[in-house]
């Protein structure tokens, strides 16, 4: 018999990586998924996906994870979707520097210490496929969101390196760039400024009243959005077809944006964008 393929999908407990975890399960995947409370895992193992609990920002937890699937797998792993991550909103100039670290630790460096792990496997088996989940925002910046922009330029650099480095190996790297998505990223968005950002002594005070409109859905929602399923069919194609590619930007709204920082100058771009979010 068939031994299934096996992927780790990180971040499972909402959101896109929740909806990649259970298509990928019906697509005949032996799905290791990770979150970061117990009561995240029930579900999931409702529906045949193996479970582990992971916070990227604790080393430990990323090395007993993959222990604990190589374990399972008898020392193979096909596929590593790195997924799980949140957006840190605040002015640049309001994000304390330790909240920028924290957002690196979960978006970029723990990414970083979980695929290290992952490429000795696949290296000696002489295949695997590494997908990682950018956004727009790591393409093209929007205002308010610094954090989360440099923590996916950051994370865009490293992968694209990555490619390069591992071409001729058997493994396949590549960046999803998702523009709106429905998921649980703008509550966890809201959160995460309403714990980390003075948002009354600070000179965009009248900015973020509306930045916490839009965070709470109050505002129109975002044009363009998507379900979780459209990151899926260009997941499963970065997974699956013989030729994967290095960028999938998913929505309208995403691809507009890549193709006006192409076209347009610099200048005429930049004042552009500084006029939306
Ligand atoms: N939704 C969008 O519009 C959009 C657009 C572009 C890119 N993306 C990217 O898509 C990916 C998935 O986000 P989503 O939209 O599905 O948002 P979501 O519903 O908020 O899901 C985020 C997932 O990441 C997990 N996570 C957060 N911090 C973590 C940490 N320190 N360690 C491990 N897991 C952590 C969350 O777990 P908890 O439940 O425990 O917090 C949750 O499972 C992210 O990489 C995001 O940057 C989203």
């Amino acid at each position: 018999m068939n031994q299934r393929p096996s992927i780790i999908v990180t971040g499972a407990s909402s959101g896109i990586g929740a909806h990649c975890a259970r298509a990928l399960v019906r697509d005949g995947w032996r799905v290791f998924a990770t979150v970061r409370r117990e009561q995240d895992r029930v579900p999931l193992e409702a529906e045949g996906i193996e479970t582990f609990l992971m916070d990227y920002t604790d080393a430990a937890s990323i090395h007993a994870l993959a222990d604990a699937v190589l374990a399972r797998t008898g020392g193979r792993l096909d596929a590593l979707y790195n997924n799980g991550a949140y957006g840190q909103p605040g002015a640049v100039e309001d994000l304390p520097t330790d909240v920028l670290r924290l957002q690196f630790e979960t978006n970029v460096f723990g990414w970083h210490e979980l695929t290290r792990r992952v490429i000795p496997v696949m290296r000696a088996a002489g295949r695997g496929r590494i997908v990682n989940c950018s956004s727009i925002l790591g393409l093209v910046p929007y205002k308010w969101r610094g954090a989360y922009n440099a923590s996916k330029y950051a994370l865009e650099g490293l992968t694209v390196t990555m490619m390069m480095e591992l071409r001729g190996s058997g493994i396949h790297v590549s960046l999803i760039e998702p523009g709106p998505i429905r998921s649980d990223f703008m509550a966890n968005a809201l959160k995460a400024a309403e714990a980390n950002i003075d948002l009354e002594n600070t000179v965009h005070r009248v900015e973020y009243q509306r930045q916490l409109k839009r965070l709470r859905g109050e505002l129109a929602g975002a044009r363009g959005k998507l379900g979780p399923e459209a990151v899926y069919d260009v997941l499963r194609h970065a997974l699956t077809s013989p030729a994967p590619k290095p960028h999938y930007i998913v929505t309208k709204p995403a691809r507009r944006g890549v193709l006006l920082k192409r076209l347009l100058p610099s200048g005429l771009f930049y004042r552009i964008l500084g006029s939306l979010g």
